[in-house]
């Protein structure tokens, strides 16, 4: 029987190199990359797949040119609602990961407005790390249990106090573009996932390269540290 990872985890990375090898913009590689992203959500709930977290922006990516930050950030405030009938077609939740307070009011009411417009989607929940950091969401969960009067960490603890505590930890970690690198991804729940790094740049990934990742997971052996008898 296939084994279905309950939460798959996406490096969208690529974007840039599939643009200059077309002579673009970087920008037109991330606008191709969300076009992937759409066909990767639909590969997601074909399979059954029930959560999705995508690394769109990370607290390091400020130091990219400020007109590529710009452009991600329209991106955010401009397309994410406007995806608005196919969210309600296909049952998806969208959730945000990362500090988003920091974001362009637009990009921030935008995100926020889609949040709530599709709260009771429920065949896929699609967290859309933004400002994400892992390091930085572990210092802000153990913060909000300090800030409690929380005085002994459990990691327990830690996961109660993540901002969505609702999305299960992630079976499967996928990068794209050949680089072998967690680039501050999902540090926390990634304990026990598998791992799969393929060469093919983001903008080329459609619904089969899902169902690729989720055979090539299916030849893994998960022991959580444990023994299989
Ligand atoms: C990495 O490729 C990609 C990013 C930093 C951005 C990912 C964002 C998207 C796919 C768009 C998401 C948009 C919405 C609205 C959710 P890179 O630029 O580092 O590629 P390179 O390594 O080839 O330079």
């Amino acid at each position: 029987m296939r084994n279905i990872p309950q939460h798959i985890g996406f490096i969208m990375d690529g974007n840039g190199r599939w643009a200059k090898a077309r002579f673009l913009p970087r920008t037109a590689g991330h606008l191709a990359g969300l076009k992937a992203l759409k066909k990767v959500i639909l590969g997601c709930i074909n399979e059954g797949v029930r959560y999705a977290t995508l690394y769109c922006f990370s607290t390091e990516n400020w130091r990219r040119p400020q007109d590529e930050v710009n452009y991600l950030m329209g991106l955010f405030s401009e397309k994410i609602m406007g995806e608005f009938p196919f969210y309600e077609k296909n049952g998806i939740r969208i959730l945000t990961l990362g500090d988003i307070s920091a974001l362009p009011e637009d990009a921030r009411k935008s995100l926020e407005e889609v949040s709530e417009a599709t709260k009771n989607f429920d065949r896929i929940s699609v967290q859309l790390a933004i400002n994400y950091g892992g390091q930085a969401e572990i210092c802000q969960a153990v913060n909000a249990a300090i800030k409690e009067g929380i005085r002994e960490i459990s990691p327990e603890i830690i996961r109660a106090h993540f901002q969505n505590p609702d999305v299960p930890p992630v079976d499967l970690i996928v990068r794209s573009a050949g680089e072998f690198r967690i680039s501050n991804f999902l540090l926390f729940d990634s304990a026990y996932a598998e791992f799969v790094f393929c060469d093919k740049l983001w903008p080329d990934w459609g619904e089969k390269d899902v169902s690729d990742v989720i055979d090539t997971y299916n030849t893994r052996v998960r022991r959580f540290g444990g023994v299989v008898q």
